[in-house]
C-alpha cells in the first residue's frame, strides 16, 4: 500500500514534505487530481520538505516557478502547472530539462497534459477527494527501490 489519506490541508502538505525526503536530483514528479484536490498544498509541503523558505503559489499563469534550495542536494525546486498551456512547444522554452540535468527536481500539476514533455517520471502522485476534507494521496514509484521507500511513507 502506498496511499495515505488525510483530513485537512496541513495534513496533506506534511504528507509532501515526508515525500520530500524521497526525492532524488533529476526527479520528475507527475501529480495528478481534479481542481481542488490538493495538488498545490502538496506541493507546498515538498517545497517546505526541502527546505524552502520561500512561499509557493499556484504557477498557473506562469506555467513554471523555480525554488533554489540552498540547504539541500536537490539543485532546485520546479513547480509547474500545465492546466493553461497551448501547446506542448511551450515547455521546451521552460528550461526543464537544464534544470533537471543540473539536480534539480520538478513538480508538475496536471502533468499528463504533456505526457511526452519529460522523461519517464520517477513519481507519480494521485490527489483524490474523498468525504468532506479527506484526501487520498497515492504515490507510484517508476521502480522497486522507490516502491520501498513509497512503503515506508503510506505508514508514516
Ligand atoms: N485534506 C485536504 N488536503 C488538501 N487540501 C484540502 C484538504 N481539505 C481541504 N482542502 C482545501 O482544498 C483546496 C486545495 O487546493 P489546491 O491545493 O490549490 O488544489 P489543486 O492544486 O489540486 O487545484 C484548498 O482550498 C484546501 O484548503
Ligand atoms: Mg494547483
Amino acid at each position: 500500500m502506498t496511499t495515505r489519506v488525510t483530513h485537512e490541508v496541513e495534513e496533506t502538505r506534511q504528507a509532501g514534505a515526508d515525500f520530500a525526503a524521497l526525492l532524488r536530483p533529476g526527479d520528475v514528479v507527475i501529480l495528478r487530481g481534479d481542481l481542488g484536490a490538493g495538488k498545490t498544498a502538496f506541493t507546498q509541503g515538498v517545497a517546505r520538505g526541502l527546505g524552502c523558505m520561500q512561499r509557493v503559489t499556484s504557477p498557473t499563469f506562469t506555467l513554471c516557478q523555480v525554488y533554489e534550495l540552498p540547504n539541500s542536494a536537490i539543485d532546485a525546486l520546479l513547480h509547474i502547472d500545465l492546466y493553461r498551456i497551448g501547446h506542448a512547444s511551450e515547455l521546451s522554452d521552460l528550461g526543464v530539462d537544464e534544470a533537471l540535468d543540473r539536480g534539480g527536481v520538478a513538480i508538475v500539476e496536471w502533468g499528463d497534459l504533456a505526457p511526452t514533455g519529460f522523461g519517464e517520471p520517477a513519481w507519480s502522485v494521485t490527489l483524490l477527494s474523498g468525504e468532506e476534507d479527506d484526501r487520498e494521496i497515492t504515490l507510484e514509484p517508476r521502480d522497486s527501490a522507490r516502491l520501498a521507500a513509497a512503503q515506508k511513507w503510506a505508514q508514516s
